[in-house]
């Protein structure tokens, strides 16, 4: 079966196909359009379609649109109440569910020929269940789902057996983990649905001291459910403008809120292990890139093995969708081999535009070896290699690389990209050494998506991706998976004695994540980074060494 996902309900639209039971291409739309996250987060919006990313997925798979089986769309509107007005959608629901029950005519305008009537609608929860659960490499295992919020509800826990799906239970809104960690967001003066990765950054800055206070309104029931009510933020702290000052509250606000929503997470991984007996558990729905809580549940939680889907936010509902439905189709599903699973060119079509753009380039005999160099001598480095990742996180794909030697380079980077000085960048390091420099947390650890501590012994020597807790959200390379990238880190070693460099995602301030060799030339031309490595190629700034 051939089968295209969608996902354009609330945000970060997506587009994926899968053929056969075997996840061809998935992409956000964002990558293409250069506007990040693709839309705006409004109710009014959900019309908007992943249309280049749809356009480039059926491409990668050979298809025209004419041959695809079936459309996958990761939103039953039939399923909307109405009653959720205030919810979120500041009394537009009734608009977003129409333009949904209208998606397959709208999927017909942007995908000439595409039948409308082969567009299915799959559960909102149901399709990040599947994203984690069929593409995970567990096979019969637990499921937990929480975000914002889908059509009625905001969590789904359950089990896959052979393929199916069960669920056991789910909380219905307005209760949400997800939209009281987005509240909390607004109020710390940060983007709703788009910045809640910083607040758990700020976090490790305070104390809890609200959290007793918060317990009373956001509480697990012990039947698979939470209660979130309302909650009068200013009680606690003052509402920062986005450019406002941090206060102490602040930070201590955002360590009660990531605590009480960590303590709820671990109520449901246990009464859902409880329930099911499945010592893995696979998990989505944007909760789940909080590698914070991911690592709670990790040491404190009842589940041997966490796999946690990297696109974990709404994008990676589109391929949840397309699994989803293969997997009801009766079709087996092949574990997902890993987050590149975007854009990639050949080392021609590379050159062709290296040429176009007339820098000076070089074809290197490794380009492992001239970017550990460049390292090790202090270089801030864009790797592009290989396809683009699916999801938030630069895996080695679109990469900013920098020596975690130097404290300074945290500011560096954070300069290159804008981002508040308070915010952590993370190590990649080679996976046979990771547990001599990182406890706590799982290893491997190839998605980035928990924090480990650094050993004692360890943390002077990569001040650059120590956190000011002791902790790094880090990345594991297996050099069977990325033999590229383990050969740069093993010459990166060889050179400074640290199995570890720094990795951010290739981007600008306010940028989504560089896609395409025009991306990154744009990158490089516009931002202090001494060498573009891309594909074999070495681009060096203007006095850099060739
Ligand atoms: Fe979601």
């Amino acid at each position: 079966m051939r089968i295209l996902g969608i996902n354009a309900v609330f945000h970060d639209p997506a587009a994926a196909v899968v053929v056969d039971g075997r996840i061809v291409a998935a992409a956000e739309e964002e990558r293409f359009t250069r506007r990040k996250h693709g839309k705006s987060p409004v109710p009014f919006s959900t019309w908007e379609l992943p249309e280049k990313a749809a356009r480039w997925c059926l491409d990668e798979a050979g298809l025209d649109v004419r041959e695809l089986d079936a459309v996958a769309y990761s939103y039953d509107p039939t399923l909307a109440d109405h009653s959720l007005d205030g919810v979120d959608a500041g009394g537009w629901e009734k608009l977003r569910t129409l333009y949904a029950k209208r998606a397959p005519a709208f999927l017909e305008t942007a995908l000439p020929g595409l039948d409308p009537s082969i567009v299915r609608f799959v559960r909102h929860h149901v399709a990040h269940a599947a994203s984690a659960a069929l593409a995970a490499p567990f096979g019969n295992c637990a499921v937990l789902t929480s975000d914002g919020r889908g059509e009625a509800e905001s969590s789904v826990l359950g089990e896959y057996r052979d393929g199916k799906f069960l669920e056991l239970a789910h909380q219905s809104l307005p209760h949400s983990l997800g939209l009281t960690y987005e509240s909390a967001t607004a109020h710390l003066g940060f983007q709703r649905s788009s910045d809640e990765y910083k607040v758990m950054a700020l976090a490790s800055y305070g104390t809890p001291r609200f959290f007793p206070e918060l317990r009373e309104s956001v509480f697990s029931t012990g039947d698979g459910g939470f209660r979130t009510a309302p909650i009068d933020w200013e009680r606690f702290a003052p509402a920062r403008a986005a450019d406002g000052e941090f206060l102490a509250e602040h930070a201590d606000l955002a360590a009660s809120v990531q605590k009480v929503t960590e303590e709820v997470l671990l109520d449901l991984a246990a009464w859902l292990h409880e329930r099911t007996g499945h010592t893995e558990l696979a998990m989505a729905g944007g909760t789940a890139l909080n590698c914070v809580a991911n690592t709670r549940l990790h040491d404190e939680g009842p589940f041997d093995r966490i796999w946690v889907q990297p696109a974990a936010g709404d994008a990676g509902t589109a391929l949840g969708a397309a699994l989803q439905l293969a997997a009801d189709f009766g079709e087996t599903i092949e574990p997902m081999p890993g987050a590149d699973l975007g854009r990639g060119w050949t080392d021609d079509e590379l050159e062709t535009w290296l040429r176009r753009a007339k820098v000076p380039y070089r074809r290197c005999d490794d380009i492992a070896e001239t970017v550990a160099a460049a390292l090790a001598d202090n270089a801030v480095v864009a790797w592009f290699e290989g396809r683009a990742e699916f999801g938030p996180r630069a895996l080695g794909h679109r990469s900013l690389l920098a020596n975690p030697a130097h404290a300074g380079n945290l500011e560096r980077l954070n300069d290159v990209k804008g981002r508040e000085q308070f915010r952590p960048v993370a190590p990649m390091v080679l996976a046979e050494r990771a547990a001599e420099l990182f406890s706590r947390g799982p290893i491997p650890s190839p998605y980035m998506l928990f924090v480990h501590d650094v050993a004692p012994q360890w943390r002077d020597r990569i001040p650059a991706v120590t956190h000011v807790d002791g902790t790094a959200r880090i990345q594991t390379v297996d050099s069977r998976e990325k033999p590229l990238l383990a050969r740069m880190l093993s010459a990166f070693e060889r050179r400074t004695g640290l199995p570890t460099v720094v990795n951010t995602s290739l981007n600008t301030a306010g940028r989504p994540m560089v896609d395409d060799p025009r991306d990154a030339l744009e990158c490089f031309g516009s931002a202090p980074v001494d060498l573009l490595a891309i594909g074999p190629f070495a681009v060096w700034r203007e006095g850099g060494t060739a």
